[in-house]
Order: structure tokens, then C-alpha cells, then sequence
């Protein structure tokens, strides 16, 4: 059988129903994607070809709830890495019985999960795109926003900065719909520094969902947003997942993230906040070597003068 997935989530009913006299249980071993019968007995939880979670392993689960845990012929482990590339740590994050599980960068979730899941909350940012033809997803992270954006794309591009953030996803079940995705290319570079190499108008859609401000603030820049507008179509659409819409903070991270993409050329740039982000197009009629420097400091000239 596959690798056994399990969390606070699974654990939990399996340790009630023997409580309850129960001999049998049913349990998803893939973090919800399918379920399967186990036994129960006074040593623990029977699963296929031998893997036994004991009572003991089981308290352990049920005393980490924000880990996911999988079993290794060296014993249960958690579901993370460390990134040598970035110092941090990356870890699965459990999120409900029967959800997508979040990505734990540095200990922040890297998908709305309050009100909403990771799954339903990645659906919100592909549909306020509505990516068609050649598409770049800046983030794969655990690849959710890739697998939905090829369902209506022609082919997608989707970067990942960090090996252990892939590692991790490789281990995600909830991921390899993504990763095995005929339309899906996942590339490990530092998505700045491929952009720079790559032709123009290379994309007719962007999905720009990069980690918070704190994590990555240079996926926010003016100079990053104009590979974003030299990559682009005329007429293509940029949605950049920004979040906290509710907080001050967050406002004033959507209000810059606006202006410099104003700054660099975008145009009809406005906030879709069921979607956490902002959505923005590159006009027509946009002139083919006018870079978005150009029209950066235009923007930077006229902020001066205001001041
Ligand atoms: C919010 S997550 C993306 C979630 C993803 N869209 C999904 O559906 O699961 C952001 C990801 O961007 C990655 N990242 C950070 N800096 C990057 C960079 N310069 N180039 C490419 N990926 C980067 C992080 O490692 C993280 O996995």
C-alpha cells in the first residue's frame, strides 16, 4: 500500500471507536482522498502490509494537531523538511477531516484556512483569473492553483523556488494531481530569475500567488511585477494573491501592491476580495518596447512631485 498519512483529524475518531468497543474502523490513510478499513486491537491500529500505528504512536499524533504525520520503515515522522536554501522549515499542516492540507512555511500557512479550506480558497484565485492558453503560476507550493488553473488552460508553467517545499509536496496525495499533470510543467528556479531569461509575451495569464510580504517581499516589487507585465500578452490578466484583506496591514499590502502595478503599466488593476487578491490587465494597446520601467518611473516621477 501507499505511504500512511495521518493527523490529529483520523487519529482521533479511530481512538474513540475502540473505546467504544469497536473492533473495525473505516479511516482515510491518504489525508482524505479515499478511505479504507482498519482493525483495532489492545496494541493498536492495523493497517495493510503490516504497518501498525500502536496507542502509544497515536497519542504522540494526537498531541502535534498542527502535523501530519507519515509512516517510514524508521517509525512515524512528520510530514517536513528543513530547506537548507532558505533556513526554514516546510511542513505539512492538517486543516480538517477530509481537506487539503496547507503548507507550512517558517510555521505560516501558505492558504486561507480560516473560513475556507486551502482547496476551496485556491478554486476562489484561479476563478477570479480564468486562465486560458499558456499560463504561468509563479508559486507552485503544493501545486493546488496549478492542477486548477490546467483544468482550463492550455498548458501550464509553475515555478518553485525551494527543493524541500517540493519534497514535501511529492509526499502530499492531495499534490500529485499537479505533479503528474500532463498539462503542468513544474520547474525549480527562482521564478524572478526565470522570468528575466524568457521572451515576451510569453503568457496569456499570470497567477501570482507568492508567500506573504515578511517571506518574500521581493515577489511584491516594482521590478519583479515588470517581468510580470514583459511576460504577459496585451490583453492578458495578472491575479496576485495578496491576503489579509480584513487587517490594516493587509490594506496597506493591497494598496502598494496596486500602485506599483499601476507604476509598471498595468491597467483595470482592482481588488477581488473574495478572492484575497487583486486582479489587473495589460492593456492592448500597451506599445511592444515600452518597458514597465519606463512607466515605473513615470509613476516614481509623478509621487515626487506630489510629495
Ligand atoms: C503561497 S505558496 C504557493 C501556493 C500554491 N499556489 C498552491 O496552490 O499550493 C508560495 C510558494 O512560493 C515559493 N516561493 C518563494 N519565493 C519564490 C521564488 N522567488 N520563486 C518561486 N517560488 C517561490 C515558496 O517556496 C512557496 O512554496
Amino acid at each position: 500500500m501507499n505511504t500512511v498519512l495521518l493527523s490529529h483529524y483520523e487519529v482521533a475518531p479511530l481512538r474513540q471507536a475502540y473505546a467504544r468497543g469497536r473492533r473495525t474502523a473505516t479511516v482515510s490513510a491518504d489525508l482524505g482522498r479515499t478511505s479504507l478499513t482498519v482493525t483495532l486491537d489492545p496494541e493498536g491500529v492495523h493497517f495493510a502490509d503490516g504497518v501498525l500505528l500502536t496507542w502509544e504512536q497515536a497519542d504522540r499524533i494526537l498531541a502535534h494537531p498542527n502535523a501530519v504525520f507519515a509512516w517510514t520503515p524508521e517509525g512515524w515522522q512528520r510530514v517536513r523538511a528543513f530547506s537548507p536554501l532558505t533556513g526554514r522549515t516546510v511542513a505539512l499542516y492538517p486543516t480538517g477531516p477530509g481537506r487539503a492540507p496547507t503548507l507550512l512555511i517558517a510555521g505560516i500557512p501558505m492558504h486561507r484556512v480560516r473560513g475556507t479550506d486551502p482547496w476551496r480558497d485556491t478554486q476562489a484565485k484561479v476563478r477570479a483569473l480564468r486562465p486560458r492558453g499558456r499560463v504561468l503560476d509563479t508559486c507552485f507550493g503544493l501545486g493546488y492553483s496549478a492542477w486548477a488553473a490546467a483544468r482550463t488552460a492550455d498548458s501550464v508553467l509553475s515555478v518553485e523556488l525551494d527543493p524541500a517545499v517540493l519534497a514535501v509536496a511529492r509526499r502530499n496525495p492531495w499534490s500529485v494531481a499537479a505533479l503528474n499533470h500532463p498539462k503542468v510543467n513544474v520547474v525549480q528556479a527562482d521564478v524572478a530569475r526565470l522570468l528575466a531569461g524568457m521572451p515576451r509575451h510569453a503568457f496569456s495569464a499570470i497567477l501570482h500567488d507568492p508567500p506573504q510580504f515578511a517571506l518574500a517581499g521581493e515577489l511584491y516589487g516594482a521590478d519583479f511585477y515588470e517581468h510580470l507585465w514583459r511576460v504577459l500578452k496585451p490583453g492578458g490578466r495578472l491575479f496576485h494573491y495578496v491576503g489579509n484583506p480584513g487587517t490594516k496591514m493587509g490594506r496597506n499590502v493591497t494598496r502598494g501592491v496596486m500602485e506599483r502595478l499601476r507604476g509598471v503599466g498595468f491597467a483595470r488593476v482592482k481588488p477581488v476580495p473574495r478572492a484575497g487578491g487583486v486582479l489587473a490587465v495589460k492593456p492592448r494597446g500597451a506599445h511592444p518596447h515600452r518597458t514597465g520601467g519606463a512607466a515605473r518611473r513615470d509613476g516614481r516621477a509623478r509621487r515626487t512631485r506630489r510629495r
